[in-house]
């Protein structure tokens, strides 16, 4: 069966499944990269308040739509509520604030960043303690966040709202409030997360791959600081020979193994060449046994890189999603 090439939510719009994820990068390359990658035919952008470039971002997009409204519709921007702001009352505010730098009219997609929360400090998106660790907010009531996300479709000016790094629990108890209209989580080959596929599906919520190449320049950064050791994706032995069986490259292999899951996927990337690698992957198709072989490379919860370790303290929250 053909993949499609967009999940269609609720109303009809359609959400690209690649997108061009954008963390840790400098405003001047982000803004290269987007140029970059909306030639390459990127129309699906992941940003984040806490990632500190919704400003750059808006300003490459902002020339890109230019005096051409049409071309805003042709746009799916994303962007996520900070942990800090995870209270009822602040969620106007925090999204307001994104509206502004964004400059954009309307948002396609609001996600909740985390179930967990920082302490809400003006002006710190990630406010420490002289220690360290976290400013951690632990009195987080979810589902009122929850529902204050959901209040501002009423606006007009967010189309869908959804949520990110909760776990199956947490997603329970918010599709039974309203269904989110996607879930973003970490997804790669060594962190496959197949049970958390399944009920995603059976809930009826998409999913959408951050880190789908496996995210290297945190792998290194937490290899640094924790000595732990994670495997490069791309050089993995089965990824490589697939990669030559296709004459692909080993990224293309991987984020083709996510959109034959059923999944999208927001690679990130900051060289050109790259850029339009990841997004050249409708002409051509995995077997099914590379597809077993890909889905083997699982490593289950020992394969997960961002699990907040760099938030010291976080695990202490309530509703910290990955309790062991
Ligand atoms: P670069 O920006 O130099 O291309 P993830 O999307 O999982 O977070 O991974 C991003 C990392 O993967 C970045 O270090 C990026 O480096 C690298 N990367 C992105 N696309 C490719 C590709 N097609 N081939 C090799 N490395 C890639």
């Amino acid at each position: 069966m053909a993949t499609p090439e967009y999940y269609v939510l609720e109303g009809g719009d359609r959400m690209p499944r690649i997108g061009f994820g954008t963390w840790q990068a400098s405003d001047d390359v982000l803004e290269k990269s987007v140029e970059s990658a909306l030639a390459s035919g990127y129309r699906h952008f992941d940003t984040a308040r806490a990632y500190e470039n919704e400003a750059a971002l808006g300003r490459a997009l902002r020339r890109w739509i230019g005096s051409d409204s049409a071309r805003r519709k042709e746009l799916f921007i994303v962007t996520k509520l900070p942990p800090g702001g995870n209270r009822p009352d602040l969620v106007p505010e925090y999204f307001e604030s994104s509206m502004k730098d964004l400059g954009l009219d309307y948002l396609d997609l609001y996600l909740m960043h985390t179930p967990f929360a920082f302490a809400h400090v003006p002006g710190d998106l990630h406010p420490k303690n002289p220690d360290g660790s976290m400013q951690v907010d632990h009195t987080t009531d979810l589902i009122a966040v929850w529902k204050s996300i959901c209040k501002l479709k009423e606006s007009g000016r967010v189309r869908h709202v959804g949520v990110s790094n909760v776990n199956e629990e947490q997603l329970k108890r918010l599709c039974a409030v309203q269904k989110p209209a996607c879930l973003q989580i970490e997804v790669h080959a060594l962190c496959q997360q197949p049970a958390m596929v399944a009920a995603a599906a059976a809930l009826g919520v998409p999913i959408v791959a951050y880190s789908p190449l496996g995210s290297k320049a945190l792998a290194d950064a937490l290899a640094a600081k924790t000595g732990r050791e994670y495997p490069d994706l791309l050089t993995l032995p089965a990824v490589q020979r697939i990669a030559q069986a296709h004459s692909r490259t080993p990224a293309q292999v991987l984020l083709r193994h996510t959109l034959q899951r059923g999944l999208a996927a927001i690679p990130k990337s900051t060289n050109p060449e790259r850029i339009k690698q990841n997004i050249s992957l409708w002409d051509f198709e995995l077997s099914d046994s590379e597809m077993s072989d890909l889905s083997a490379l699982d490593r289950g919860e020992q394969g997960r890189i961002c699990d907040f370790s760099f938030f010291i303290g976080i695990d202490k929250h309530p509703e910290f999603p990955f309790k062991k």
